[in-house]
């Protein structure tokens, strides 16, 4: 049949998200490093001898007790205290995002957003009719005066308040940024006074190369307005698609509800309960923030050679890096130029919810080496310079 009617949600065909050119330099995708994926033989061998039952069943719906009880341990040395009853097992932490919209947000609810944003997470709260309130960063994060002031107008006006707000404290995707102190607590002061959940989404806080940690919104929220997702992606393999959401209990039950495919995979829980209990994943996450460190500092190297006049702020940690191009300067111009000479790269356009300032670009270090991160950004100048050239 060639005439579907899509639904609107379905409309947009985005090529990107498929296919990546033959032989491109992929510095647009947060993928893991494929030397550093974990070899979990063992972990699977054991799961599929020693407990056939409980990992070729229908895993239950919350996840299974030993994984939630190691999660709890997890997230106890970030200063968040919480009981099996609070945590949910999900397919990784977009998956949260994607319940916690299904529990929240009804179509043309309010999500308070920093701009610029996790790109995917928007693409989810827009898939569920969700409108945007942008807020923008400085470098302590999301401007929380900002904030307050749109609130109160809203407020006084009478007009539809918001009911959610999602943000990502430690080394933001795309801007690296780390949310001081004082603005995740003004945060929950704001979201207690307004009546909006905060939706936590930390995928990178143990992926640190310096830099003192900050206690995470969870911790500090004593009134459970925070929602806290995690996930072993970033810190293990994205390809075990597990995550979870911590809050509380009966919200989490509902959000339980809203799961179409009855529960997460079982084995893979079993594999990643092995690898958490024996100490292997504490060992994985340092191998991976030493070789993040590197590939940071050979892009942040490569881009001052390349881009001369672009701001780029290393980050202390996480994934991604992002660039502010001089004014005039268009980002997607450069990003479509860059597919040309062999290099993906994000333009900044995808990561605004609505305006786009024009010139910015996000980069992944994460899964090049160093050599194809240091070719990539050569190869990034020459489209940078012939964009420059013809503007
Ligand atoms: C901020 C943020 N959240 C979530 C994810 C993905 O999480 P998961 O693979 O657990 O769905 C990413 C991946 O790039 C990310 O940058």
């Amino acid at each position: 049949m060639s005439h579907y009617r899509y639904a609107r949600r379905a409309e947009v065909l985005g090529k990107s998200v498929f296919d990546h050119a033959p032989g491109a330099i992929i510095l647009n995708s947060g993928l893991a490093h494929p030397p550093l994926l974990p070899n979990v033989a063992r972990e699977a061998a054991r799961a599929a001898e020693e407990r056939t039952a409980e990992v070729m069943q229908y895993g239950p719906l919350m996840g299974l007790d030993d994984l939630r009880d190691a999660v709890a341990a997890f997230v106890f040395e970030d200063g968040v205290h919480c009981e099996r009853d609070n945590i949910l097992i999900t397919n990784g932490a977009k998956h949260g995002v994607d319940l916690a919209c299904r529990v929240f947000v009804e179509p043309g609810d309010r999500v308070i957003l920093s701009a610029p944003t996790y790109m995917t997470s928007m693409q989810h709260m827009r898939t569920h009719g969700a409108s945007f309130l942008a807020i923008p960063q400085d470098e302590e994060g999301l401007m929380t005066d900002v904030l307050e002031t749109k609130l109160e107008r809203l407020a006084a006006n009478g007009e539809r308040m918001p009911k959610l707000l999602f943000d990502v404290p430690d080394f933001h995707n795309p801007t690296g940024i780390t949310m001081s102190l004082r603005r995740r607590k003004r945060l929950i002061e704001l979201a207690m006074v307004y009546g909006f959940v905060i939706l936590e989404d930390d995928p990178y806080r143990r992926v640190r190369f310096e830099g003192e940690s900050i206690p995470p919104l969870k911790a500090l929220d004593e009134s459970g307005v925070v929602f806290a997702l995690g996930t072993v992606s970033k810190v293990l393999s994205p390809g075990l698609r597990l995550g979870w959401v911590i809050g509380e209990p009966n919200a989490v039950r509902r959000m339980a509800m809203q799961k179409s495919e009855g529960g997460s995979c079982p084995f893979a829980q079993r594999i990643v309960v092995d690898l958490m209990r024996s100490n292997r994943m504490a060992e994985h996450i340092d191998l991976i923030a030493a070789k993040m460190r590197e590939h940071r500092d050979v892009m942040v190297e490569a881009l001052a050679r390349e881009l001369p006049d672009a701001v780029v702020r290393p980050p202390q940690g996480g994934y991604f890096l992002w660039a502010e191009l001089p004014e005039g300067v268009s980002g997607e111009a450069v990003a479509d130029r860059a597919v040309e000479h062999g290099v993906e790269v994000s333009s900044g356009r995808l990561s605004f919810p609505e305006d786009d300032p024009g010139n910015f670009l996000r980069f992944a270090y994460s899964y090049p080496d160093k050599n194809e991160i240091a070719e990539g950004i050569r190869r990034l100048g020459l489209a940078y310079r012939e964009v420059r050239a013809q503007a």
